[in-house]
């Protein structure tokens, strides 16, 4: 096994991250010209989202071609020097693999459209229910929703047959029953890891294993049926070991999974992945579960959630991702944070109580300067497919189009898709013309080049973490134990190895706060490791974190 646990992924999302031939849209030459950036701050892996051939129906997750890359991204000798000048400044690279579905544009999929029975075979087609006659569709074989809204399945008259697309309908779903699909998936892997990848994250890989029998969800949507479902753990290794990947940096997105299934995919006796994703935590500000309403966050929820899944995990040797963005997430410090007064105490607090857990943290690309949600009032600025259909939904339901609007500005995926933010200049130091997607306004005083000139940045914060985990064991190896639990406004926990104590108190709060069992006297005799505020004073100030070291 690789070590992974004094490791740090650093997300890139290639479209957003950096122009480097005036096209608008972000590329491979610009993660290129990005390396001194990325080596300075110390992380381990570049995470690159998709930038294979694509129709970008879903911004690269419907891939068309597994082993092209997509023109407007760069080329293959491109790729071959990121991957070379990366390693030159000891970064590693992982790629992003799409394998629950494809793109309609994929040639298998365009195959069994032309009646290949072989490719047909690929694909999941299914006849309709209440058939009136041989040729009419029927309705729906199931009533699974697919995650951007509407049914999960499509009607294909030249299929003759009901597909399964449980994301765009442009990416219909893969038959991992079939050998010949996972013997096709695992050489796409291994092709990417013979051209010097060193870690892999799956998509939505928890969705690969569809139930033996087809029926109705009469609890929910579906997603309960074909989340974690049969044979998942065995096409896992299987494909691990097929593709030669075993022991490599590699995890899975698993949203909705639940403790047991992620220690399963996790454990390293088990030879599946290093670790996971899990989401559960980024929910607690979904009102009954549903994304596209609003509530104020859960915080008693967030605290258990993490307690049980740090010491669950531990206790059955699984490993965590430790994550708070992605691509498809909005900004933390907008969301559990506060973007305005308290941006910098926010956005540096909320990183020390993820990066000071037992897991392996991730890093999303402007999360270290603490970059916000995009500030987006008008429908024309969003790209994301998933924002548009939510947004017609919305209205739909009778929401008005001001509601609507404001529900999207703090859900919305695009939030993290705003281009990085490397200057003041104009278009943010992003592209020399208008970029792909709308860029936050405040670059102009979120950027890398002010956080380069002040030693108290977000960014100069984030390389102290990055550090420390590089350089104390504890951090990577320490047992944990949360205190503070019936305090609705703490998030504090307490590392422990080999005689060495950590003790990490965030506040997330915007005022100041008093612990309940311990107060910080209690602490006179620590050395303080790292904070947001200088010294320390009787009560926690708003958003605080504080972190103790003290040997036993
Ligand atoms: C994952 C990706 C997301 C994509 C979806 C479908 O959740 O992170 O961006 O839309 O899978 O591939
Ligand atoms: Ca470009």
């Amino acid at each position: 096994m690789a070590d992974i646990k004094n490791k740090i992924v650093y997300q890139i999302y290639p479209k957003s991250f950096k122009d480097s031939n005036g096209d608008g849209i972000g590329d491979l030459r610009g993660v290129i010209e990005k390396l001194d950036y990325l080596a300075d701050l110390g992380v381990d892996y570049l995470w690159l989202t998709p930038f294979f051939v694509s129709p970008q129906k879903d911004n690269g997750y419907d891939v068309a071609d597994y082993l092209a890359i997509d023109p407007r991204f760069g080329t293959m000798a491109d790729f071959d020097e990121l991957v070379q000048a990366a390693a030159a400044k000891g970064l590693k690279i992982m790629l992003d693999m799409v394998l629950c579905h494809t793109s309609d544009q994929h040639q298998w999929f365009q195959r069994a459209l032309a009646g290949d029975e072989k490719y047909r075979q690929y694909y999941i087609l299914r006849d309709g229910r209440h058939k009136k006659s041989e040729g009419d569709p029927g309705e729906p074989p199931t009533n699974w929703q697919c995650a951007f809204g509407g049914s999960a399945w499509q009607w294909e008259p030249r299929l003759g047959k009901w597909y399964l697309h449980l994301h765009d309908v442009s990416q219909p779903d893969l038959d991992w029953t079939n050998p010949q699909v996972r013997e096709e998936l695992a050489k796409v892997v291994r092709f990417w890891k013979e051209r010097g990848v060193a870690g892999f994250r799956f998509d939505v890989i928890n969705l690969i294993a569809k139930p033996e029998i087809f029926a109705d969800d009469t609890k929910g949507l579906g997603r309960r049926l074909f989340a974690d479902g049969p044979h998942i753990h065995e096409y896992l290794r299987e494909l691990v070991q097929k593709a030669g990947i075993d022991g490599m940096m590699t995890v899975g997105e698993m949203a909705s999974t639940d403790l047991p299934n992620c220690v399963l995919y996790t454990r390293p006796a088990d030879h599946e992945l290093s670790m996971a994703f899990s989401f559960h935590h980024l929910k607690v500000d979904y009102k009954d579960g549903d994304k596209w309403s609003l509530m104020e966050p859960d915080m008693a929820e967030l605290k258990r959630l993490f307690a049980d899944w740090q010491t669950g995990m531990a206790k059955a040797d699984g490993w965590n991702a430790l994550f708070w963005c992605n691509h498809d997430q909005p900004r933390i410090v907008s969301r559990l944070g506060d973007d305005k007064k308290y941006r910098v105490e926010s956005a540096k607090m909320l990183a020390a109580c993820i990066h000071l857990m037992r897991g392996t943290p991730y890093i999303y690309q402007g999360e270290e300067l603490g970059m916000t949600n995009a500030g987006y009032t008008s429908i024309e600025d969003y790209r994301d497919v998933e924002s548009l259909n939510a947004y017609r939904i919305l209205l739909e339901q009778g929401k008005t189009e001001d509601e609507a609007l404001k529900i999207l500005a703090a859900r919305s995926r695009d939030n993290g898709r705003t281009p990085m933010q490397w200057s003041n200049q104009k278009y943010a130091g992003f592209s020399t013309v208008e970029p792909w997607i709308p860029l936050t306004k405040n670059y102009t005083a979120i950027n890398v080049e002010a956080a380069q000139k002040n030693e108290n940045s977000i960014l100069a914060f984030y390389k102290t973490l990055i550090k420390l985990r590089h350089e104390m064991p504890i951090i990577a190896e320490g047992d944990i134990r949360f205190i503070e639990e019936d305090n609705p406004h703490v998030i504090a926990y307490e590392r422990a190895w080999q005689g060495e104590r950590l003790t990490v108190l965030c506040n997330f709060r915007p005022t100041s706060v008093k612990l309940c069992h311990a107060t910080l006297q209690d602490f006179a005799g620590s050395q303080k490791l790292i904070g947001n505020y200088p010294g320390r004073e009787e009560r926690l100030r708003p958003y605080e974190v504080l972190v103790f070291y003290s040997r036993t």
